[in-house]
Parts: C-alpha cells; structure tokens; sequence
C-alpha cells in the first residue's frame, strides 16, 4: 500500500523515560503496525540548547527547566514518520498528555502513568501542526 504523492511528515520523539524503559522499539511497532512509513530513526543525546528551541512555545512557563532537564537525562529516539494524516494520527496515537487520563490503547494510556515528579513523563512527542512538524523536523534532521 503506499500513501497519495501530497503526503505528510511528523516528528516523533521517544523521550528518555521511554528508551530508559525498553519501550523505543514498541513506539516504532505501533508507528509501523498503523501503516505509517519510517523516514529517519536516530538515538540521540539532545542538549539543552535543542531542546529549548524544540519546547520555544513553552517558553516562560513553569515546567520548561524541569521538562528540558528530563529531556536531557538520557537519549531519545527521534523518528520522522509519513504518510497521510500521520500529524494528528501520531496524536491520536500517543493519546492525552496526562498519561493517568490517556485511554487505554493509546501509548501513554497502555505504557505511561504519572510518577508525580515535577514533570508529566508520558513517553513521547509528536508534532502538533504541519507548521510544528515543519520546524521540529528542520531542526532535528536538518539534512531531510
Ligand atoms: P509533546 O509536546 O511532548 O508531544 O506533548 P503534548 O503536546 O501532549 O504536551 P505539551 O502541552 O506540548 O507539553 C509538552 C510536555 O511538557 C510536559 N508537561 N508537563 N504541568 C506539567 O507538569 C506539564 N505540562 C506539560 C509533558 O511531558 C508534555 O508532554
Ligand atoms: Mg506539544
């Protein structure tokens, strides 16, 4: 099966807690299994000046420090996935933010659950807008 020519790119980010816990390859599989194309798939250890410019909408807020520090604490996975609709199908599968409210069948509503520290682990990142992929996939994959 293959996608429509005028297709669509995500970034998808497997974040520390997640390769922490032996869950990189079951992000990827559930990526795969739902039909999306794998692009770029790279462990990578981000430094804080990346992901300061990855989290930039979430300047000035609270949780930005502790969110970069977890951020930083080991490597992610960083995947670039397409297909059609892939933006809000990597959404939906990722499930809400909040892992303890997530649905089950979701990654964070299977495989997360809040810890309570200072900030929400939920295992992944997924872009939330073309606008958003476009930025997040030029800055981690410069060379796409
Ligand atoms: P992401 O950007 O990581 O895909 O997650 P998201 O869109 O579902 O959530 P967003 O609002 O963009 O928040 C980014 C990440 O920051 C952490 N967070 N902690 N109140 C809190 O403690 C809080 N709020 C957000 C989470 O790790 C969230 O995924
Ligand atoms: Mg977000």
């Amino acid at each position: 099966m293959t996608d429509a020519p005028r297709t669509q790119r995500t970034l998808v980010l497997v974040k520390p807690d997640g390769v922490r816990r032996g869950l990189a390859g079951e992000v990827l599989r559930r990526i795969e299994a739902k039909g999306y194309t794998l692009v770029a798939v790279e462990l990578r250890q981000a430094d804080e000046a990346l992901l300061t410019e990855h989290y930039a909408e979430h300047a000035g807020k609270p949780f930005l420090p502790p969110l970069v520090q977890m951020m930083a604490s080991g490597p992610v996975l960083a995947i670039v996935a397409e297909g059609h609709r892939v933006i809000e199908g990597f959404r939906s599968l990722a499930g809400a933010t909040d892992p303890t409210l997530a649905q089950p069948g979701t990654i964070r509503g299977d495989l997360a659950r809040d810890w309570g520290r200072p900030v929400i682990e939920n295992l992944v990142h997924g872009s939330d807008s073309p606008q958003s992929a476009a930025r997040e996939i030029a800055l981690w994959f410069p060379a796409l």
